[in-house]
């Protein structure tokens, strides 16, 4: 097996059975916060034939849509995790893609002679609505992409294995710590348990898995606007004592020096364009320059990044230019979209439990004080009163969501980097699930979840019938959106329609219901019908 490494989480694994482009970026990401790291703009997509692509998620520094519809060849048939929500095959269809292989989570495919596993993560907290993970076996060898996504269903990862070979992420891609308004000395020595903790969890996803040979992949991206430019870290780990403990985003070499401090040698540098040759008897690594302009790299960091700013400056102006502005009434326009949002967050709402206040600020500083209320399930002006959260944010990024109605504030705003926050009290995972759930069947699919979690049992009484609460097909509340005609359910969040009778899905044949007659016992819960993964064009 033959890995190129085409920046960032991307790579072309070719084969003798076929071959698979995954998670191709290169496009600045996040309003052109990121870019990857190093620079990978001499990466030749447009010469991959790919037999297959596999998009792990949609992060936009996993999903580039803007790369996807120029450069990379539509015959690929795409390999699709099997997410709870469409939107990863419907971008992907909307790019001209025809071609899908639907996985099944932890289940293993053979496509003539390529054995492939996806296996996912759904919960709410992982990624923007799910995240995956890629095991390959060409018949020679084993290879894990696990990317950035953080694989609850180990046993299906390790059963597929032994794996020669492990890509997966040490470095962090959050905003906390370095976004919040925290004592200097407070942030640093949250910025180094951070920086820690990423490298501690990658060395026990390593030991865990036991590949022959590791490959840091997934960042750290860099940051080339000048406003940002000082979140990069700047030390090295090819230079001995190099400082930069409390930065978040240490990069591939900082990780392969604190693998070998712990006795781990089996780590493998891989820059853009460098190539893997994986066989049986072991792995050679061949880099496109020479070894000494490699480390340059990473030994010279700040003026390597200072050179690559200089020529992304265009990049960077044309971003800024192309944010669309929202010339109405900004307070009308959120209340509009998300009171409908909060009336339907049961779980969210309450798990929130505070105010929100969103400060939009201009170059006269604080523009308009906003409140997303989770109490009382509304947005209002701040009247003053204290609020346990708060962001404070250029108002023209939120025109610009607003104006392109992003659903996932999560994957465009937040992962920016660009706003400052403050907290009373520790994390709260519902605020950030809220806002990567801007549409009806995103919130539903998250509150729903959260509900189950809490009663997996929930029954409704719906006519002369008692039905489990959350649709099968994306958890919303029947409660709320069913409506029973002639023994048959219909959810009114996507028209799934569902025989009480039999429990028998009419829209889709792999979903089942839970439901009785009033008076009569409960039917066992139905095993859930799995195909195996197949073809579709
Ligand atoms: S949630 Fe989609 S049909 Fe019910």
């Amino acid at each position: 097996m033959r890995i190129t490494a085409t920046g960032h989480a991307g790579s072309y694994l070719e084969t003798a059975a076929g071959s698979i482009l995954c998670d191709p970026w290169r496009s600045p990401a996040y309003f052109a916060s990121w870019f990857p790291f190093p620079d990978n703009s001499g990466v030749e997509f447009e010469s991959f034939a790919p037999d297959f692509l596999y998009v792990s998620h949609l992060h936009r520094d996993h999903f580039d849509r803007g790369l996807l519809r120029r450069l990379i060849k539509k015959s690929a048939t795409v390999l699709l995790p099997e997410f709870p929500m469409e939107d990863l095959r419907t971008e992907l269809a909307d790019l001209g893609f025809r071609s899908f292989v639907q996985t099944r989570s932890g289940e293993p495919v053979d496509l003539d002679g390529l054995r492939v596993m996806i296996t996912t993560s759904v919960s709410p907290a992982d990624g923007p609505l799910g995240d995956s993970t890629l095991s390959v076996d060409d018949g020679a060898v084993r290879l894990l992409n696990q990317n950035d996504a953080r694989p609850r269903d180990i046993d299906s990862i390790l059963g597929f294995g032994p794996y020669d070979a492990h890509l997966l992420q040490f470095s962090g891609a959050i905003w906390w710590p370095v976004v919040y308004e925290l004592a200097e000395a407070t942030k640093a020595a949250l910025g180094a348990r951070k920086r820690l903790n990423g490298m501690a969890r990658a060395q026990r996803f390593i030991e865990t898995v036991g590949a022959r040979f590791v490959f840091p992949n997934s960042g750290p991206a860099c940051f080339l606007d000048r406003d940002l430019f000082g979140l990069n870290d700047f030390s090295s780990g090819l230079v001995e004592d190099d400082k930069g403990a409390d930065n978040p985003f240490p990069d591939q070499t900082v990780f392969l020096a604190y693998l070998a401090s712990n006795g781990i040698h089996n780590g493998r540098l891989l820059i853009p364009s460098s190539v893997a040759e994986l066989s049986p008897a072991g792995c050679v690594v061949t880099h496109p320059m020479p070894d000494g302009a490699v480390e340059r790299i990473f030994t010279h960091k700040r003026s390597y990044l200072e050179g690559y700013a200089a020529r992304q400056a265009g990049a960077l102006e044309a971003e800024r230019a192309a944010r669309p502005s929202y010339d109405g009434d900004l307070l009308g326009a959120l209340s509009e979209w998300w009171d409908p949002l909060l009336a339907l967050a049961d779980k969210i709402g309450p798990g929130v439990g505070d105010l929100v206040l969103l400060e939009l600020t201009g170059d006269a500083g604080v523009l308009e004080r906003i409140v997303v209320d989770f109490v009382h399930r509304q947005v209002r002006l701040h009247a003053g009163e204290e609020c346990r959260y708060r962001f404070v944010i250029a108002r023209d990024l939120v025109e610009a969501q607003v104006a392109r109605h992003e659903v996932d504030w999560v994957n465009s705003l937040f992962l920016s980097l660009r706003f400052r926050a403050a907290r009373r009290g520790a994390y709260n995972e519902f605020i950030y699930t809220f806002f990567k759930c801007l549409s009806p069947e995103r919130l539903e699919f998250a509150d729903g979840w959260y509900a189950e979690q809490d009663e997996p049992d929930d029954l409704v009484r719906i006519g002369d019938y008692m039905v489990q609460r959350r649709c099968p097909h994306l958890k919303a509340d029947l409660a709320k959106f069913g409506e029973l005609q002639d023994g048959v359910l219909e959810c009114g969040m996507h028209h799934w329609r569902f025989d009480l009778a039999t429990g028998r899905c009419l829209t889709s044949d792999a979903h089942k219901i839970v439901a009785y007659t009033v008076g009569s016992e409960p039917a066992p819960a139905p095993e859930p019908e799995r195909e195996p993964g197949r073809l579709e064009t």
